[in-house]
């Protein structure tokens, strides 16, 4: 195939030299001469393909589409990844939030605890302009107002037709053409993102090549009645530039062939399957297609980054005795401190007192006087029913049932605040609510219920542990001997050989 000079680039490896012949680096004249070059070249050629020094990737681009202006702006914008491969960072993502001008004065609250004025990039898409009156808010994402879907088909008889506004908002943000965008992230107005444990799991993959990623509804019925094979738009989800560029060629048609799915994210999801690219599954994105308390989820999160938090409104407030907003904002006070971590479990024994002790670090501690097996402590208890039936089950996780013998639960402590240490690593806070059912009344408990406040030592958990084989985190009780109601704990990396395993005998 013939290679225009114009559209070959440096190559940042001596190996490269071998498949292409190296240019000198380009001014800004003739950057501009190159789209054009681009335009010429992609028109007259029937394919053409670009190599990128970090990996042996390739793209070809049949020249079916060489009119379309998307694909010719997709491919400058590749020329730009290819300048500048350094690090992934937040101004590489470009968010589009599905939202509605009459909602947003409700919904603005999540948006604003983790959007940061001028650092986050992009738009909340809007249904209609909002009011005259309405000032936007310094804090809320700028919005943006989707362009009319009257012409597409909608034919799903329990779904809303905004559906098709929402799977329009990545073609409408790609179609702004912002410069180095590497990865779109859908989200609901009502999903919370944590930015950097985001970037940190995108990071793990190639931006150049063709990624789709998000996460399941944690509802089966859901997963059944919508799709497995797509990312849940609530729980957010991220789609690679060169992906992007692909999909919105195709999207308009989609949305048409898929008029009977129900929502944005199903007919994101077709067109994916049209693509041939599947979704990959992260564990840190969370639909919260669940009714209830998402305690039991939250206390055992898998091993993986906290990246969202979807359906707040839906589900109890996660810290009791807060409303949800201040919840959440409890909870990303403990992440801020250390992205890394939030979340992650941690499980230990104190043999002196046979207790089994599960922290969530950040969230929760969970205190059993009595030996539990590590296999159950990381099983999320069942706080919380199906989203669409309110029944007890099916998840796709396994449960295990909240006892109706308060001789039988955990007692249980909240996060309260975190100190930071002098080296970098954190002490948070655990402290017991007040309760108000019937407490435990039999001897082993009571030393437990005497407990009032837990503190635990961590390092700042390295974001690269993600990048490596995932193994859970160790943790040891520090005073065995009360003081003042406090338990002093410490998390830390396993010893090769450790394993939460207890004495054979003693296990309940
Ligand atoms: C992100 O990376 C770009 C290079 O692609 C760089 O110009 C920019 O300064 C970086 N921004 C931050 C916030 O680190
Ligand atoms: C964001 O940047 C604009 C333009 O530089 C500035 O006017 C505005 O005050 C900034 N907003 C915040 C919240 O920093
Ligand atoms: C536990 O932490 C709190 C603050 O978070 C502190 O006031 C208290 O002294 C700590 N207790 C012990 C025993 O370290
Ligand atoms: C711990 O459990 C074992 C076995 O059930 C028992 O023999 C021992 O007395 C218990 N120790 C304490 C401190 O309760």
């Amino acid at each position: 195939m013939s290679q225009s000079p114009e559209n070959v680039q440096d190559p940042l490896k001596p190996w490269k030299y071998l498949l292409f012949t190296p240019l000198k680096v380009a001014d800004a004249f003739t950057i501009f001469m190159k789209g054009l070059f681009l335009v010429c070249a992609v028109a007259s050629i029937s394919l053409v393909s670009y190599s990128f020094f970090s990996t042996t990737t390739k793209y070809y681009i049949r020249c079916s589409v060489c009119e379309d202006q998307t694909v010719v702006h997709s491919l400058e914008n590749y020329q730009e990844i290819y300048h500048h491969n350094e690090n992934t960072n937040i101004s590489h993502i470009l968010f589009g939030i599905g939202g509605s001008a009459k909602t947003w004065e409700n919904r603005r609250y999540y948006n604003e605890i983790w959007w940061k004025p001028n650092i986050t990039r992009g738009f909340v898409w809007l249904d209609e302009k909002p009011a005259e009156n309405v000032k936007w808010p310094e804090t809320s994402p700028p919005y943006k107002v989707s362009e009319d879907t009257s012409r597409f088909k909608y034919k799903c008889s329990y779904g809303t037709r905004s559906a098709l506004r929402i799977a329009r908002i990545i073609k409408q943000n790609f179609e702004l053409g912002l410069e180095n965008v590497r990865w779109f992230v859908m989200g609901d107005d009502d999903t919370v993102f944590f930015t950097e444990n985001l970037l940190n799991v995108l990071s793990k993959y190639d931006h150049n090549e063709m990624y789709y990623i998000g996460g399941n509804s944690e509802s089966v019925e859901q997963d059944v009645i919508h799709s497995y094979t797509m990312g849940y738009g609530g729980g957010g989800f991220a789609i690679s530039y060169p992906l992007a560029a692909v999909l919105v060629r195709v999207l308009d048609g989609c949305i048409n062939r898929y008029a009977s799915f129900y929502g944005s994210d199903q007919k994101i999801g077709g067109c994916m399957t049209e693509i041939g690219v599947p979704i990959t599954k992260e564990l840190g994105f969370h639909q919260i297609d669940i009714r209830g308390n998402p305690y039991g989820l939250l206390a055992a999160h898998p091993l993986a980054p906290l990246v969202s938090l979807h359906h707040l409104d839906y589900v109890q407030p996660i810290f009791p005795g807060m409303n949800r907003i201040d919840s959440v904002k409890n909870l990303v006070e403990a992440y801020r401190s250390d992205p890394s971590r939030a979340l992650q479990q941690s499980i230990c024994y104190d043999l002196n007192r046979n207790w089994s002790i599960s922290v969530s670090w950040g969230y929760t501690i969970q205190l059993y006087p009595y030996l539990v097996t590590a296999k159950d402590l990381a099983t999320p208890l069942r706080t919380f029913l199906t989203w669409r039936s309110w029944s007890q089950d099916p998840f796709t996780f396994n449960t295990r049932i909240v006892s109706l013998d308060p001789c039988k639960r955990p007692v249980i402590y909240f996060f309260d605040r975190v100190t930071k240490l002098e080296d970098g690593g954190t002490m948070t806070s655990y402290m017991r609510p007040p309760y108000p059912g019937k407490q435990c009344e039999k001897d082993n408990y009571s030393p437990a219920l005497s407990i009032q406040m837990l503190n635990v030592s961590a390092a700042k958990l390295d974001p690269d542990v993600w990048k490596k084989a995932p193994r859970r985190q160790c943790c040891e009780v520090i005073n065995d001997e009360e003081m003042d109601g406090v338990v002093q704990m410490r998390i830390r990396a396993c010893n090769q050989w450790e394993s939460v395993t207890p004495p054979q005998t003693k296990v309940a």
